[in-house]
């Protein structure tokens, strides 16, 4: 089966996790690079960021990758207002998903991904597998590896 990792990532947690997962599962890897990048990691950052996904913004990116040659996508989102960061809703928007088998990472401050996730069903197809990580920088992300690995080997299944 052919693998893509498709994540957004604007401090680091999602992207270290996809590329632990697409390196395990030797998947493709891909960034989703809006044209205007959010700034900073400030407060005026998470309250632009956050605006834009409450309002479900789809953000102009760089590209949209082509995954015609892969039958499985795993997509990595951060957590923004409780919904996918938005740089995703223009990759849910654009069809790109359509027929592909899905798996869905998140990560987030406080581990609450539930809306993000019904956003995604709701665009492409209900994950076949999930995992909600926690930000590096807060405590409880200690489970953050095992929680991968887990992720991984049913991937693998
Ligand atoms: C714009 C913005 C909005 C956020 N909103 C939430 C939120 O609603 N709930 C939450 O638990 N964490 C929230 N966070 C925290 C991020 O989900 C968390 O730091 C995540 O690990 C970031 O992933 P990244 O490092 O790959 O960008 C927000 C962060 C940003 C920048």
């Amino acid at each position: 089966m052919k693998t893509a990792v498709v994540y957004y990532s604007h401090s680091g947690n999602v992207k270290d996790a996809a590329e632990k997962i697409a390196a395990a599962l030797s998947a493709r890897l891909f960034t989703l690079e809006p044209k205007k990048p959010l700034k900073g990691t400030g407060f005026l950052s998470i309250f632009k960021g956050g605006g834009q996904a409450t309002l479900g913004q789809k953000p102009a990116l760089k590209s949209i990758p082509d995954l015609a040659d892969f039958d499985r996508v795993i997509l990595g989102t951060p957590v923004w207002a409780g919904k996918c960061a938005a740089p995703v809703n223009t990759l849910l928007a654009s069809g790109a998903l359509k027929g592909k088998e899905l798996s869905v990472f998140t990560a987030s401050g406080g581990g609450d991904d539930r809306k993000a996730l019904s956003q995604i069903a709701a665009a492409a197809q209900v994950p076949l597998h999930t995992v909600s990580l926690i930000d590096a920088r807060v405590p409880a992300s200690s489970d953050n590896g095992t929680k991968i690995d887990a992720f991984i080997e049913k991937l693998k299944d």
